[in-house]
């Protein structure tokens, strides 16, 4: 645990620049910083580095962050040991408490897990290397294999007894509980009060999860047992539906290569590894699931599938592709040669040949299957279109319109068939899938329907899907828990229209806006947050606007929070810049030649010099504000409240010139009252229309009392839209 005051003590101290410049080298261009993006092959410098705004940004891939977050995408660490990584380069000092026995009780059965798999990931680590028999036997083992010392140690590689209990016994006497070391399936109970180990006798495979986390094991057997490896059971912390074997050591690699490979085993991960090829992972043993999938589009869309070169490998190539295809993934495919899984062949080569090996052979895997397929046509025309069928079939699923025109002409080509018939029959695939798609997702709604009670109206919104809102489908997930008869393209406009104001919210927070006179007669100053805030949900026309997108609230509420602490930091900032104004302004007064000045014209200088000085620390408190908010979002705990602040506060410019992003934060208080006060008009518009589809489609299927309910209601809305666009032309926020 570390507690907030220290977490922004780290988070005011990490100097962008300083803590990029650990791992790029930096050249200052203007007032920013480039280099060359670690994460991607750059070959022109496209990473910029903001020393004023905090955060750096890589305008070729997208990629950056906050301080916090470039260390957590850079090595691949959780926010908190972002946070500790900094406070140790930083020399602060983090308090961290012991926990008490309740608090111990109380962990989860998640951290127990992981923290009882910790420790059996060590013994065992030690078991292997600091043993007799460890030595003997799994060391002599490894060394056979080719294993050397350092990818023993990175895949923490390790060896299990073959003492019935050994690590039963070592587990209790360390404090562990009995059943959760069954729960975890390290041992079996033995039914006599004891345990015995499930893994005796063999090497160990430490399985890690994306974080680095071990989750379970992987034992082989030294001498050939029935079962060659075993596993640790599915628990809390083992699914193993999205569990990849070496994800957690090959993520960096997949990202920066944008590439990744898949093999069967673990040793094919390690020898492929030891082999200089570090973007490799497996699916051990079984097939791809959509979980996997999901782990490895965060790093990559191009897929290689290495395969071992016996028939069973082929056929094996061709099975379960069709689902990476459907999830948007690029899918090559790789057969060794007859004989060879990956880690022989990796073992038997060296890395150029291996290297030279994948680029030669790799194959699009839709060339491939069309390719495998014509070849056991053997001319019969029957065969023959069975086979094209089963590649439309394929091509079908590729969401992409334009990917799948492409693979209709190589495939036509490669038939030598007309591409205009193999379109057609693509489109009836695609329309026929449309259709099964639209009745399961109707099927799902009715059942739905019919299981929540229907008076919930303006419930909480639905659960969050988790990482950064690919709009549409985020949009309409999320209007559609508290509005289900929004029609989607309204829900978008909506979403959209709160996106406009949650990227002002979040760029421009903590400026001034202009000043407000409250009911009880104060006048003050005003932010871009507390004006989004009184104009929403205190809206005159139409009150209680909130944000429906569940994390562009989540923004605005900490947003919201942090106005208090930012006006007591801003005040203190001011009391220093005035101090140091002050100075300067002696300063300069003392160094002022006074020869042939009256005292009037001394006067005029001294006035001049105290303007000069007041502009500048305008000029400050001014990038103060602007910076404020942008910092404290794009350095927040909460995953998706950070992506989507940086990519709010980046992206919106990815493709405009580089410039309006990384210029000075010139936007004046005329403009910024605009751009907000229309970004809230607007919004509300959008409520409006939505509101009066909404009464247009209903206002035929009620009775005739609910209609003139609805007329009525209709003919509000009406009157308010034209307050509104009459008042949006001359629309004036209370200047200072
Ligand atoms: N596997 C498993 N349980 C088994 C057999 C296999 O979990 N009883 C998984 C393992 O992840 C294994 C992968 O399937 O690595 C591939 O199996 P196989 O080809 O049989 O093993 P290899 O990886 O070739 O193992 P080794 O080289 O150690 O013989
Ligand atoms: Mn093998």
């Amino acid at each position: 645990m570390i507690d907030q005051a220290t977490v922004q003590k780290i988070l005011s101290a990490a100097d962008i620049v300083d803590v990029v410049s650990d791992f790029v080298t930096l050249k200052r261009r203007g007032a920013n910083f480039v280099g060359l993006c670690p994460f991607h092959n750059d070959r022109n410098p496209s990473f910029y580095v903001s020393r004023a705004k905090g955060y750096c940004k890589c305008f070729s891939c997208g990629k950056g962050g906050s301080a916090v977050g470039f260390i957590m995408e850079h090595q691949q660490m959780t926010y908190v040991e972002a946070l500790r990584y900094l406070a140790a380069k930083y020399h602060i000092e983090i308090e961290e408490r012991e926990m008490t026995d309740e608090e111990r009780q109380r962990q989860s059965a998640r951290e127990a897990m992981l923290m009882v798999n910790e420790w059996a990931c060590d013994y065992f680590e030690h078991q292997l290397h600091d043993t007799q028999a460890g030595r003997d036997i799994g060391m002599a083992y490894f060394r056979e294999r080719g294993f050397g010392d350092a990818i023993i140690k990175r895949f923490r590689l390790g060896y299990s007894s073959e003492t019935r209990g050994a690590l039963y016994d070592a587990a209790i006497k360390a404090g562990f509980n009995r059943q959760l070391l069954f729960d975890v399936g390290l041992c079996i109970d033995d039914e006599r009060g004891g345990g015995y180990d499930r893994f005796r006798g063999r090497v160990i495979f430490p399985i890690f999860n994306v974080a680095g986390k071990v989750v379970g094991f992987g034992g082989r057997t030294l001498r050939g047992d029935k079962a060659k490896y075993v596993n640790s059971p599915e628990s809390i912390v083992y699914n193993k539906r999205n569990e990849l074997y070496g994800l957690f050591q090959a993520k960096r690699e997949m990202t920066k290569q944008d590439k990744c490979f898949i093999v069967e085993g673990y040793a094919d991960v390690i020898s492929m590894h030891q082999a200089g090829f570090e973007n490799v992972i497996a699916s051990s043993g079984t097939a791809l699931t959509e979980g996997h999938i999901h782990q490895i589009h965060r790093f990559t869309e191009n897929i290689t599938e290495l395969f071992d070169g016996d028939a069973a490998g082929v056929h094996a190539a061709m099975r379960g592709v069709d689902m990476l295809l459907e999830q948007d993934m690029n899918i090559k495919i790789l057969v060794l040669p007859d004989d060879d899984d990956p880690d022989s062949f990796s073992r038997k080569h060296t890395a150029d040949e291996v290297r030279r090996f994948i680029d030669e052979n790799e194959t699009d895997f839709i060339r491939f299957k069309t390719s495998v397929l014509l070849q056991d046509t053997d001319g019969d025309p029957v065969k023959r279109s069975r086979a094209i069928t089963e590649v439309v079939k394929s091509i079908a699923v590729i969401p992409q319109a334009i990917k799948r025109s492409i693979y209709a002409k190589e495939c036509a080509a490669m038939f030598e068939v007309d591409e205009q018939m193999i379109l057609r029959e693509i489109q009836k695939y695609v329309l026929a899938k449309r259709d099964a798609d639209w009745k399961r997702r109707e099927r799902e709604k009715a059942v739905a329907d019919a299981t929540t009670p229907p008076a919930s109206g303006g419930a909480a919104p639905s659960v969050s899907e988790g990482g950064a809102p690919s709009p549409p489908a985020s949009a309409t997930s999320a209007t559609e828990a508290t509005a289900p008869s929004f029609p989607t393209s309204t829900a978008d406009a909506v979403e959209r229209c709160e996106r406009d104001a949650i990227r002002l919210v979040a760029k421009y927070g903590m400026c001034y806006m202009c000043d407000t006179t409250y009911d009880d007669g104060v006048t003050s100053p005003t932010t871009v947050v507390e004006y989004v805030y009184n104009n929403t949900i205190f809206n005159e026309l139409l009150p209680g606007i909130v944000f429906t997108t569940p994390v562009y609230k989540r923004i605005f509420d900490v947003a919201m929070e942090h106005v208090d602490g930012f006006y007591a930091e801003l005040e203190q900032y001011m009391a220093t810049l005035r101090a140091e104004g002050d100075v300067e302004v002696s300063r300069q007064l003392a160094s002022l030649d006074v020869t042939g000045h009256t005292p009037d014209s001394i006067d005029n200088e001294e006035k001049k010099i105290r303007s000069a000085v007041a502009k500048q620390i305008e000029d400050r408190v001014g990038e103060y504000r602007a910076n404020y908010l942008e910092r404290i979002l794009c350095s927040s705990p909460d995953d998706e409240v950070r992506n989507v602040a940086y990519n709010l506060v980046t992206d919106r410019y990815r493709l405009s010139k580089i410039h309006s992003l990384w210029g000075s934060v010139a936007t004046g208080v005329d403009r910024l009252q605009s751009l907000v006060s229309s970004a809230i008009n607007v919004w509300m518009l959008a409520l409006l229309m939505a509101r009066t589809r909404e009464i247009e489609r209903r206002i035929d299927k009620v009775d005739y009392e609910q209609g003139v309910a609805l007329m009525k209601e209709l003919a509000n809305v009406k009157s308010i839209i034209q307050q509104l666009s009459k008042q949006s032309g001359e629309r004036v926020v209370v200047p200072r």
